[in-house]
C-alpha cells in the first residue's frame, strides 16, 4: 500500500473534465480530489458532471452515481450511508462531515469534495487511518475490572448510564482529530479528539475500575495536554457532539486527584 500525504499548504491541480451524460437537465458539478499511487502523478481535481435527476440528494448518493455512471475507478468509503458507521466522513465545501448526511442543496456552486485533511490518503478519498487506529487502541476502549464477576451481570444505574450520554454516540468518524491543529502539527504523539473522547467514556462509565491506570496513561504533555481548547473538533462533529469538553472533563480529573 502506498500512501501520499499532501504537502501543507500545496495547491492541487486542476485534472479532467467529464460531462453529464446526454440529455441531462439537473446537472451540477462536483470537483472532486483524485490520486492514484499506481499511477505515479501527484493529486489532481477532477470536475464531473452529475445529472441530479439520476442521484439522491447526498453527498454520497453522487459519489455513487459519479462511480456508477462517469467514472469507475473513484474511491470512496461508505457503507450504511446513514451517519451511523463513519466511514464515509470526507471534507466537503471546507468542512469535515459524512457524506451520506450532508444534503447536495446545502452547499453553494461547485461542490468540493477532498478526503479528511493532514491523514496520508491511499486511494482518492479514502485517507489511512492505521495510526489513527492504534491511537485508540492505546486508550483500552473496553470494560476492565478486578473485582470479582457477579453472577449475572454488571449492573449499572440509571443516572450513572445518562453520563454516557454524549459519549456512547461517537461513530469514531474522524471528522474531530483531522480538523484540529494541534493533531495536524502533532498527530504522531497528541491522541487527538476522537481518541480522547473515547478516553473520556472509559473513564466515566460507572463500571470500569481502571481510572487510575487510565489517568496515568493520559498524563502526558503530547497525548493529552497538546488540546489548546481550539474548538474545531466540536464545531464539526457530524453528530453533534463535544469533544472538547470531553478533553477538559479528563484534564479535570487529573488535576483533582493531585
Ligand atoms: Fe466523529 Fe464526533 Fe466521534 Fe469525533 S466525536 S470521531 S467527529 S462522531
Ligand atoms: Fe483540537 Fe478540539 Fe482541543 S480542535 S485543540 S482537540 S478543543
Ligand atoms: Fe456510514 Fe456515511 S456511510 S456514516
Amino acid at each position: 500500500m502506498v500512501a501520499f500525504r499532501l504537502p501543507r499548504g500545496s495547491q492541487v491541480r486542476p485534472g479532467r473534465r467529464v460531462p453529464a451524460p446526454d440529455g441531462a437537465r439537473n446537472v451540477r458539478e462536483f470537483r472532486v480530489y483524485r490520486y492514484s499511487p499506481d499511477s505515479g502523478e501527484p493529486p489532481q481535481l477532477d470536475s464531473f458532471e452529475v445529472d441530479l435527476d439520476r442521484s439522491g440528494p447526498m453527498v454520497l448518493d453522487a459519489l455513487i452515481e459519479i462511480k456508477n455512471s462517469l467514472d469507475s475507478t473513484l474511491a470512496f468509503r461508505r457503507s450504511c450511508r446513514e451517519g451511523v458507521c463513519g466511514s464515509c466522513a470526507m471534507n466537503i465545501d471546507g468542512t469535515n462531515t459524512l457524506a451520506c448526511t450532508k444534503a447536495i442543496d446545502d452547499v453553494r456552486g461547485p461542490v468540493k469534495v477532498y478526503p479528511l485533511p493532514h491523514m496520508p490518503v491511499i486511494k482518492d478519498l479514502v485517507p489511512d487511518l492505521t495510526d489513527a487506529y492504534a491511537q485508540y487502541a492505546l486508550v483500552e476502549p473496553w470494560m476492565k475490572t478486578e473485582s470479582p464477576p457477579p453472577a449475572k451481570e454488571r449492573l449499572q444505574s440509571e443516572e450513572d448510564r445518562r453520563k454516557l450520554d454524549g459519549l456512547y454516540e461517537c461513530i469514531l468518524c474522524f471528522c474531530c482529530s483531522t480538523s484540529c491543529p494541534s493533531y495536524w502539527w502533532n498527530g504522531d504523539r497528541y491522541l487527538g479528539p476522537a481518541t480522547l473522547l473515547q478516553a473520556a467514556r472509559w473513564l466515566q462509565d460507572s463500571r470500569d475500575e481502571a481510572a487510575g491506570e487510565r489517568l496515568d496513561a493520559l498524563e502526558d504533555p503530547f497525548r493529552l495536554y497538546r488540546c489548546h481548547t481550539i474548538m474545531n473538533c466540536t464545531k464539526t462533529c457530524p453528530k453533534g457532539l463535544n469533544p472538547a469538553r470531553a478533553i477538559s472533563d479528563i484534564k479535570r480529573r487529573i488535576q483533582q486527584r493531585r
